[in-house]
């Protein structure tokens, strides 16, 4: 009887984890959920534009633009106008600095867990606010 018990609940483990592993990390938030890029796009353009969704669904709901949005106001107090307030208005984040505020967070921010973002979205971000313009 326990063997059997053990058994379901061993299938039913193998079952969940194989469901929790389908589905890529995501932050639990979700400002424009239509916002979402193609996965694994790896060049040129498409990675750009899977960067801008994957900015869109984990750091707009901070860092977009309006009155509320925390990120925008906080750089807007910080650098008092020298640099943009908006992150997709900047010129001068380099992609390692990004992805090292995006792991860590800085101030209020949170850092992101790998549960939350992988290191390929990371990546994506990073590359779209780094890009040259
Ligand atoms: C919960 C709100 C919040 C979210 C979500 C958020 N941020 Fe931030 N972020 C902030 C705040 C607030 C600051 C300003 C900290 C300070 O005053 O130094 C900040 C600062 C930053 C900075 C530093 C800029 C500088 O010049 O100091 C970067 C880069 C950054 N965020 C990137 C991101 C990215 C990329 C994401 C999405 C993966 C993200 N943030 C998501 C709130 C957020």
């Amino acid at each position: 009887m326990t063997r059997h018990v053990a058994l379901a609940a061993g299938v039913l483990c193998s079952i969940l984890s194989a469901a929790v592993l389908a589905t890529p990390p995501t932050v639990s938030w979700k400002l424009f959920p239509e916002a979402t890029g193609p996965a694994g796009a790896s060049t040129g353009k498409a990675e750009s534009q899977t960067g801008k969704a994957e900015f869109q669904n984990a750091c707009a709901i901070c860092h977009g633009a309006g009155p509320d949005r925390p990120g925008t106001s906080s750089l807007q107090f910080k650098y008092g106008g020298r640099l943009p307030a908006l992150l997709e208005e900047r010129t001068d984040l380099t992609a390692e600095r990004v992805k090292y505020y995006i792991r860590h967070g800085i101030a209020m921010m949170p850092g992101f867990r790998k549960t939350e973002l992988s290191d390929a979205q990371v990546e994506a971000i990073a590359n779209y606010l780094a890009r040259k313009r």
